[in-house]
């Protein structure tokens, strides 16, 4: 069976592009494939993070990730610090990585370009990164685009080591949704949905009021006309709310267009769909967070479970590498 690692961090709140786009394929994933999640905490780290904040942010992504509906009896979900196998595979290959190949991330230039304090662990993060999937033997990532480059490094080393040292490493495949699933600003739709406090009004978070989230869709950008089709490049406004819809219903955005004349309309569809999505969500989030000692426990058995998986492909690694057995 084909196996599916991903992970998560847990900065931030989650937002409607992280469900429709990477998330919710997850879900589904389940139906296919053997599959693993995680909570990547300790990529948290590359920026200093308030120690109380980080323990909550932890255990709600996860109950989160239960919420839209990760089984822990399908999948294994556990936090990333709990299998410390994560740490020591990081090390490993950070000594397989090459200094320039780290430095051409575009994600490291990106947040190091006029960042006041570097941290070595945000150069090094693909590393970790690539630790995560090569210690399941994982066949396939899903992952957003702005992954594709650190999927890409992982492969890459996988396949390096395994011509140094043997065949030690499965070298897994990216798995990046189409270009259709990406959600973009409701207030500047030429641009993804990201963090809320960059723009409140252009984004929805999956745990907001469900008033609010019908009011910020009524009133997202559409475009000058008044025709409803589905046109990235010349009306990236109306083409969101339709991909939106879309991805809540499963219908092609191009089908629903046909639908609709009026924008007013579309909007009011658009904003039921996400309101229906997202209520089960919140209501099955709040069942989670009222018991935490139980999905406390559904993280011990997935770190369990995870850690029995990663100490075999580990113990691989040390023998190709010629570490001495500690016994
Ligand atoms: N870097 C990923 C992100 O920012 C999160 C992540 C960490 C990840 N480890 C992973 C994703 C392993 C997939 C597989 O989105």
């Amino acid at each position: 069976m084909t196996r599916v690692f991903s992970g998560i961090k847990p900065t931030g709140p989650v937002q409607l592009g992280n469900l429709l786009g990477a998330l919710r394929h997850w879900v589904s994933d389940q139906d296919e494939a053997e599959t693993i999640f995680c909570v990547v905490d300790l990529h948290a780290l590359t920026v200093p993070q308030d120690p109380t904040e980080l323990r909550s942010r932890t255990l709600e992504l996860a109950q989160l990730l239960l919420a839209i509906g990760i089984d822990p009896n399908r999948s294994t979900l556990f936090v990333q610090s709990h299998v410390p196998e994560h740490t020591e595979l990081s090390w490993i290959l950070e000594c397989t990585a090459a200094f320039g190949e780290l430095r051409r991330m575009t994600q490291f230039k990106d947040k190091s370009t006029d960042a006041e304090f570097v941290s070595a662990g945000l150069f090094t993060y693909p590393a970790l990164m690539a630790a995560d999937i090569l210690l399941y033997d994982t066949d396939r990532v899903p992952v957003g685009d702005d992954q594709r480059q650190h999927l890409e490094l992982a492969r890459d080393l996988a396949i390096r080591f395994n011509h140094r040292y043997g065949d030690t490493f499965v070298v897994p495949e990216p798995s990046i949704p189409k270009v259709g699933a990406r959600v973009m600003d409701l207030q500047h739709p030429t641009r993804k949905m990201s963090k809320s406090d960059e723009s409140p009004q252009g984004t929805i978070l999956v745990l907001e009021d469900l008033a609010s989230v019908a009011k910020k869709i009524k009133r997202a950008v559409t475009d000058t006309d008044t025709e409803v089709r589905f046109d990235m490049e010349a009306k990236p406004g109306v083409s969101n709310l339709l991909s939106i819809l879309s991805a809540c219903t499963g219908e092609a955005p191009e089908v629903i267009a046909t639908r609709y004349s009026r924008y007013g309309d579309l909007k009011a569809d658009c904003a039921e769909a996400v309101v229906e999505t997202l209520r089960p969500i919140q209501d099955r989030y709040a069942t989670y967070t009222a018991d935490p000692t139980g999905t406390a426990a559904i993280l011990a058995l997935g770190a369990e479970r995870a850690r029995a998986t990663a100490t075999g492909v580990l113990a691989r690694v040390r023998q190709n590498l010629g570490l001495l057995p500690a016994g």
